[in-house]
């Protein structure tokens, strides 16, 4: 790409990809069909699909229109191949509904994390509360129950997002009352408590940090639309700030994006709230502002490393806190190719006011950072070329086509490499 245009015009904003992942890995709590609509264009789906397809759930793909079908037999496989599993961590999220219906399920551990780690603690931990008897076998993790699990009361160290999900979906089908408290309050786990309530679920305090779940038993499937994906609005929300642009994000939800919107206009941006989304207009250099990520409502982590690229175009010095993950800060090696002035130190960066961004070759290290450095790219002096950008491909539809319809001079080389 070539920096110094501003992006002009409309976009639209898909479905979530961390609401999807989870609404297909729900589909197995109910035999029959599930229909997904509002469903992005983007890999993970189609690796998620992958895994469920393993567990002889039929999978049928209108990618055009953003239609999913998913035929959910009576009795499902019980173990997630181990590759697909290894690619998209979401794809954990099978080991709650698995256990819930079948008595078992077979996962294999992401990355090879050891159980008890950090990673995967809290989910194990709430699934065994829930009366799951929980093994590894050659790197698998294995959970398994005779009958129906217990209802109980669960206190999360920490809210993740993925253990709540996990623990949520079996709930949903244990006998009795099960209490989720410090549970995560991300709009995807709303959109997971009102796909599963349509099914017939009992739930209390959708979006709240205590979820009250009254066990059922059976769910039905339904039909259920996408929540709209805020990590994908907040990019280019950032992206119109950061190129003196004037964007239209059509279904970019304010409400799920309020931090985010406030220190964006704090930065300078003219932000409008429609009724169909949101309108962001940059028209001055960005001011620094400070962000500390959170769980949800705090700043979400998923859009640290494009906050990072606005900072690094913007007129002071700013401290940007991770508290979420340990390994974003990654991304900065790159930027700092395209001329940032960045300073890392534990779980903090300074950010320092670099005179221009001057264009170079930079890898995507995970779909955010990939995002992020492409809007890096958009202001670059000169040509920027971002390699390894099948991460973006995995939470990002269209993306290279979606800028240029803004204004964007981009484009994609091949599978490895955009300009
Ligand atoms: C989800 C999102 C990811 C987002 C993250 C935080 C999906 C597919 N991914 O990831 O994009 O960045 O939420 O908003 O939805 N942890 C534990 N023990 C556990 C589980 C997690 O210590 O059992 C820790 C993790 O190591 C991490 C933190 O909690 O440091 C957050 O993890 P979590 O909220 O679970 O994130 P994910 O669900 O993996």
């Amino acid at each position: 790409m070539t920096g110094g245009t501003r992006l002009i015009g409309e976009v639209a904003v898909p479905g979530a990809k961390n609401s999807v992942l989870k609404l297909m890995a729900a589909s197995l709590l109910a035999s029959g069909r599930t229909t997904l609509t509002a469903v992005p264009d983007i890999l993970d789906v189609a690796v998620m699909g992958d895994v469920l397809a393993g567990l002889g759930v039929s999978v049928v793909r209108d990618v055009r229109h953003g239609w999913l079908g998913l035929d959910v037999p009576d009795e499902p496989g019980a173990a997630a191949d181990g590759d697909l599993v290894r690619r998209i961590r979401a794809s954990v999220a099978v080991l709650g509904p698995l256990v819930a219906r079948c008595g078992e399920a077979r996962v294999a551990l992401p990355g090879g994390d050891a159980i008890g780690s950090r990673a995967l603690d809290l989910h194990v931990n709430g699934l065994a509360k829930l009366g799951a008897v929980i093994d590894v076998e050659g790197g698998v993790l294995v959970a398994r129950n005779s009958g129906r699990l217990q209802g109980a009361t669960i206190w999360l160290d920490f809210p993740s997002v993925g253990a709540t999900e996990n623990l949520l979906m079996a709930g949903v089908l244990a006998k009795g009352t099960t209490v989720i408290d410090n549970a995560a309050r991300e709009p995807e786990i709303a959109d997971l408590c009102a796909m599963l309530t349509a099914m017939g679920a009992r739930i209390d305090g959708a979006g709240s940090s205590t979820l009250v779940i009254d066990g059922v038993d059976a769910l039905t499937p339904v039909e259920h639309r996408t929540v709209p994906d805020r990590i994908v609005a907040g990019t280019y929300a950032v992206g119109a700030l950061m190129t003196g642009g004037d964007v239209m994000i059509r279904d970019g939800r304010a409400g799920h994006l309020g931090i985010v919107l406030e220190k964006l206009a704090q930065a300078g941006a003219e932000i409008d709230v429609l009724a169909d989304g949101l309108r962001v207009v940059g028209r001055e250099r960005p001011r620094s502002v400070d962000v500390v990520t959170l769980p949800y409502p705090g700043f979400p982590t998923d859009l640290l490393p494009q906050i990072i690229a606005l900072e690094s175009i913007s007129s002071g010095t700013s401290l940007i806190t991770e508290n979420v993950f340990d390994s974003r800060f990654v991304f900065c090696r790159e930027l700092h190719k395209l001329g940032a002035d960045l300073r890392t130190d534990g779980h903090h960066v300074v950010v320092r006011p670099a005179r221009r961004l001057t264009g170079a070759q930079v890898m995507a290290s995970d779909v955010r950072a990939g995002a992020a450095l492409v809007l890096a790219g958009l202001v670059a002096d000169g040509e920027t070329v971002v390699t390894d950008v099948h991460h973006i491909d995995r939470g990002y539809a269209s993306f290279v086509e979606s800028l240029t319809a803004l204004g964007a001079n981009i484009r994609r080389v091949t599978d490895d490499g955009a300009g």
